[in-house]
């Protein structure tokens, strides 16, 4: 008995100096934190090595820490990221994550996790990727994510998240990349998410939205790529001119009704799908002379009138092909000369 006391004195007091000669340890609230995300999570394959000495010290699979930060020296070591894509990890992600505050990224893609978002993941406040695609992760989204100030990414595409998108997201000012596309989503798109000022990917295709397409999104200054296919989204299209970096631009697939805007879009566009809506009046004349075009689908609505020649002003000798889809309309002809140059694919 005494000897074994022994022993384990003399062992606890070599981890100690082993522990020092680094200098620093994890510390001790993000320790346990870890290890009840341990043991939400159901790891298989036995990828996780988290079971032996100091997570940050003892470098744990997956778990990367700070070293020493000048200035901000608590005498501690503290988890930096979570880097655990693709272990085929189930299980559920613990609300004690949210005490892992000096996290920048967490990346869970490409597991098979389930159960629902921890609305603590929202104390994270230096959280800047919240990375998630690919799970089975289900429930609504928690407003309190809309409290992480430094979020740049958020992607939960491939997931089966259902409820609204919350106001709350309107807030977080440095987000340029929603990617919550094939989800259950459902609910208006609220229209206050104009207000975010870098948004450059907004990906909700393939959910359960309903009510219009806020013209206000029309006004998101740094949008390039607005999907939405698939939607169920009613209403008329708002007039997307003003967003000048434009690039893609996806309404397939929805209920949208009324005419399409004829104001001038970005002459940086290369995608317009709007097929597959009830759409009608003329195909605007503006898509003409759009000189990075490449894809127009229009099949599967109402439209009519003439096609506006919309290979105008492009260059001869352009490499891209452009692809025009006009299908299923009551279109009369083509205005002009009907003599597409050979880069057009004519459908
Ligand atoms: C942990 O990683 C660091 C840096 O890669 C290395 O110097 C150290 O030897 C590793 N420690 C263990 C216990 O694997
Ligand atoms: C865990 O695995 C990593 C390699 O993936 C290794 O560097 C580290 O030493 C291991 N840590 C423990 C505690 O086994
Ligand atoms: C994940 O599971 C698949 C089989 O289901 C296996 O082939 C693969 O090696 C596993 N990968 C890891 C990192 O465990
Ligand atoms: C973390 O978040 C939860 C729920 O959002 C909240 O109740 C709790 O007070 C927060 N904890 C800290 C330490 O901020
Ligand atoms: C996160 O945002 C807050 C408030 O905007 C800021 O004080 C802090 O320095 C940021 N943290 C990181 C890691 O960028
Ligand atoms: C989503 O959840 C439903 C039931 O809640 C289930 O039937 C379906 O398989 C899930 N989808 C995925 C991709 O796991
Ligand atoms: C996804 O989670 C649901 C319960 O939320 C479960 O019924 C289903 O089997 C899970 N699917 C997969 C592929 O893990
Ligand atoms: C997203 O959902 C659509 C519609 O169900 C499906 O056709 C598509 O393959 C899905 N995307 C991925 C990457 O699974
Ligand atoms: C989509 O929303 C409707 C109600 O608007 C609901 O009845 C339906 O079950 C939802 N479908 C999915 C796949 O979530
Ligand atoms: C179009 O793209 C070029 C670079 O590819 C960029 O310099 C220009 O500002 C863009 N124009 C608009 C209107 O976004
Ligand atoms: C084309 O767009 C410009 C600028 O957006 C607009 O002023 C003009 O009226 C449009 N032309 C037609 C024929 O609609
Ligand atoms: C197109 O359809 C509208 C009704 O939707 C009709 O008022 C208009 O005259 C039609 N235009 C042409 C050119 O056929």
């Amino acid at each position: 008995m005494a000897s074994l006391g022994c022993l384990c004195w003399v062992s606890l007091c070599f981890s100690f100096l082993v522990v020092h000669a680094d200098g620093q340890v994890t510390h001790p609230e993000e320790v346990w934190a870890l290890k009840q995300v341990r043991r939400a999570l159901t790891d298989r394959y036995k990828n996780l090595n988290w079971t032996k000495g100091d997570p940050c010290v003892s470098n744990w699979t997956g778990v990367i820490c700070n070293h020493l930060l000048p200035g901000d020296d608590d005498g501690y070591l503290h988890v930096q990221e979570l880097r655990l894509l693709n272990m085929n990890l189930s299980g559920m992600l613990a609300p004690e994550m949210g005490l892992l505050i000096h996290m920048t990224i967490l990346n869970f893609m490409w597991n098979q996790i389930s159960g629902s978002i921890p609305k603590e993941i929202g104390n994270i406040t230096d959280l800047n990727l919240l990375l998630l695609s690919g799970n089975n992760i289900s429930g609504s989204l928690p407003d309190e994510l809309g409290n992480l100030p430094n979020l740049t990414k958020f992607q939960l595409d491939l997931n089966n998240i259902s409820g609204p998108l919350p106001n709350s997201f309107a807030n977080l000012n440095k987000a340029k990349h929603f990617h919550m596309n094939n989800n259950s989503i459902s609910g208006q798109i609220p229209p206050v998410l104009y207000k975010l000022p870098l948004l450059m990917h907004f990906l909700l295709d393939n959910n359960n939205l309903s009510g219009y397409l806020p013209p206000e999104l029309a006004n998101m200054p740094k949008l390039e790529i607005l999907s939405l296919r698939n939607c169920n989204l009613q209403g008329s299209i708002p007039d997307f001119s003003k967003t000048k970096n434009l690039l893609y631009l996806d309404l397939s697939f929805n209920q949208l009704t009324g005419t399409i805007p004829t104001n001038r879009l970005s002459d940086n566009v290369t995608t317009i799908k709007l097929s597959n809506n009830n759409l009608a009046g003329t195909i605007p004349v503006n898509f003409s002379g759009l000189s990075s075009l490449q894809k127009l689908s229009l099949e599967n609505n109402f439209l009519n009138g003439s096609v506006p020649t919309i290979w105008q002003n492009m260059s001869a000798t352009r490499i891209d092909r452009l692809i025009l889809e006009f299908q299923n309309n009551n279109l009369s002809d083509i205005s002009g000369s009907f003599n597409p140059p050979p880069y057009v694919n004519l459908r």
